[in-house]
């Protein structure tokens, strides 16, 4: 898990960026294949899985719970499933590091088993809320036993049979109706999720293909009612995850913002529930180009060019955040050098990411010279027309891979360069993330 010490790293601008790269498998669809395959009956094959250290926190905890993981020579993951209602009582706490998505999907798991586990993480993890997982799981009947404010340390004692529930979510979070549909795997009868605001449907999608009996539909108000019917049978499958568009973000507004540049990044996730940000930031004038479009695996890809562009501001409209919730951070690098004003509100999830990332952006893009006034719900940039920011400044990352990258990526648009204090969190999500930036100065 995430122990190194804190690597500092420097990033100035090199010249244009070129080439092709292609960016690692999913981190959200890693994380459901793994507890998907480790939960139906008999041998899944996964290949091109995000070995970053938020997934392979859950490949060690599906492990602790009894599933059978080896990674073959090719690189793929194979997976000998417990099936639904196999999960065993891990023997000791199950160390989630910096990763919600793992903590709060297993938390689901666990619910509806016989099994009891804690869960432990990070400083940045430990921060995190997790009431709203606890909520709607209690109400199956799982007991919790939280530290203050609903935060890990936790433990999750899972009830079997437990109570199939009818939720609402109260907030847009694809990790809240993730963990309702997991616990209701086990769970005898339907349970059902309703989400006003839609969110990453991978889960959906991921369960249908397994074989789950799932069905979703949208009311007239554009709703979702998304209902499972439980004590499922998950069959094996051989999935091929596509890469991460939340990483191929930063390459991308890499080359949009670095004068001279044309960057084109392969096999990118093109689920509409994640393309906001493609879509904003065309909306800001970026010259992308989708080309090779297909499905994989019940997923849509493309490969995507972005060639340097100049930008204009946007008001971005709050109901696209969901659509781009994690590319917010690099997002605000693309509008703090463009032509004029960008407006984002409705953002209060990402006070309580990794790390408040409303509060680290405005403070470090501040930092480098940029015009940002930080809004509670939202942050307002007025952009340098083009120009490079001063940059110059030590930049603290606080334990945020997402931080981290950004500041990497703005330090391609400065006068002088940007230090970020700590680079190491960048392996939880994109392990390949500055041999891939080395590889497009150098090309
Ligand atoms: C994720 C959902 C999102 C996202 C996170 C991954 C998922 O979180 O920010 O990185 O895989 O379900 P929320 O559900 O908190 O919005």
């Amino acid at each position: 898990m995430h122990s190194a010490s804190p690597r500092p790293a420097s990033f100035a601008f090199h010249g244009p960026l070129h080439g092709l790269v292609k960016v690692p498998g999913d981190k959200s669809i890693s994380h459901r294949s793994l507890m998907l395959s480790a939960l139906a009956i008999g041998q899944s094959r996964i290949s091109g899985l995000l070995e970053g250290e938020d997934v392979l926190a859950t490949a060690a905890a599906m492990r602790a719970m009894g599933a059978r993981i080896e990674r073959n020579g090719d690189g793929e993951w194979i997976v000998h499933g417990v099936g639904v209602g196999g999960l065993l009582q891990p023997a000791n706490a199950l160390d989630m590091g910096n990763s919600g998505t793992s903590t709060r999907l297993l938390m689901g798991l666990v619910a509806s088993h016989a099994i009891q586990a804690t869960f432990i993480g990070d400083a940045s993890l430990s921060q995190r809320p997790m009431g709203r997982v606890i909520d709607p799981l209690s109400l199956t009947g799982a007991e919790f036993n939280a530290s203050p404010g609903g935060r890990l340390p936790l433990m999750v004692r899972g009830l079997c049979p437990a109570v199939p529930i009818r939720y609402r979510l109260p907030v847009a979070s694809a990790q809240v109706k993730s963990a309702v549909l997991l616990a209701g795997l086990n769970t005898p009868g339907i349970t059902e999720v309703i989400e006003p605001v839609p969110t990453r449907d991978h889960s959906e999608r991921m369960l249908a293909g397994f074989g789950a009996d799932i069905s979703v539909e949208t009311d007239a108000q554009g709703v979702r009612h998304i209902r499972l019917v439980g004590e499922a049978e998950l069959q094996p499958q051989q999935i091929e995850v596509p890469g991460d568009p939340s990483s191929a973000a930063f390459p991308i507004v890499a080359a949009l913002i670095t004068p001279g540049s044309e960057v084109t990044v392969t096999h990118v996730g093109m689920n509409p529930t994640r393309t906001g940000i493609f879509r904003m930031l065309e909306a800001m004038g970026a010259n992308l180009r989708y080309s090779n479009e297909r499905t994989v695996g019940g997923e849509p890809v493309a490969d995507i060019t972005a060639r340097h562009s100049a930008l204009t501001g946007i008001a971005v409209p709050p109901d696209v955040a969901p659509s781009m919730i994690d590319e917010f951070p690099v997002f605000f690098v693309a509008a703090s050098t463009a032509q004029g004003r960008t407006t984002t509100s409705g953002l209060d999830e990402l006070r309580v990411k990794e790390s408040d990332r409303l509060a680290l952006m405005a403070t470090g893009l501040t930092a480098i010279g940029a015009q940002i006034e930080e809004r509670e719900d939202g942050l307002v940039i007025d952009g340098s027309g083009g120009e490079p920011l001063a940059g110059g400044a030590t930049i603290t990352s606080a334990l945020d891979h997402r931080i981290a990258m950004s500041f990497a990526v703005a330090g391609h648009n400065v006068r002088h360069a940007i230090t970020v204090d700590d680079v190491s969190p960048i392996a939880t999500s994109f392990p390949t993330f500055e041999a891939m930036l080395a590889e497009l100065a150098n090309a």
